[in-house]
């Protein structure tokens, strides 16, 4: 009969439009999911979440332009700050006097892969990520020795990178 072919074609449309608007929504929620977990909406989802309280963006290829270009201690309106440059296998500064009982601001940040920046002996332990930068402020209470090591595989010389801090009384 006419009529309920009719019927079926519209079953038909309003099942297309629906189906339709379902794979929308899904593909929305997808791509909303992906963005806020690269834009770090989510910090626990991209790998976030260690001692860092900050996380900025840099070009690799352009540290000659930020302070990274002269890693070291620097006295900056803002207090101290001390800028790291991780590459594979090494830190810059190789080592680095800080003194004691001064917040620091601890800047690092990677040229090529994957680091880790773990201070023995404290809770810095944080992920280096080219591209990022990661910055923390700690205090230094005991005059001394503090070694850093980089705790993320990089590759064949990962064992040997590592940088000391001495705090200074
Ligand atoms: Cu750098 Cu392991």
């Amino acid at each position: 009969p006419a009529a309920s072919g009719l019927d079926h074609r519209t079953l038909e449309t309003w099942e297309t439009i629906w189906g339709g608007l379902s794979l929308v929504l899904v593909w929305l929620l997808f791509v909303g999911v992906i963005a806020s977990m690269i834009s770090g909406t989510f910090p626990q989802l991209s790998g976030g979440g260690h001692a860092a309280v900050g996380r900025g963006r840099i070009d690799p290829a352009q540290l000659e332009v930020t302070p990274f270009a002269r890693p070291g201690l620097v006295r900056t309106a803002q207090g101290l700050e001390l800028y790291i440059v991780a590459r594979s296998f090494t830190f810059t500064p190789a080592v680095v006097h800080v003194p004691a009982d001064t917040p620091i601001t601890v800047h690092v940040t990677s040229v090529d892969v994957v680091h880790g920046f773990q201070v023995t002996g404290t809770t810095i332990n944080d992920e280096i990520l080219p591209g990022h930068v990661a910055s923390f402020t700690v205090t230094f209470r005991h005059p001394g020795a503090q070694d850093v090591i980089c705790n993320e595989y990089c590759g064949a010389g990962h064992h040997t990178m590592m940088t000391r801090f001495i705090v200074d009384p």
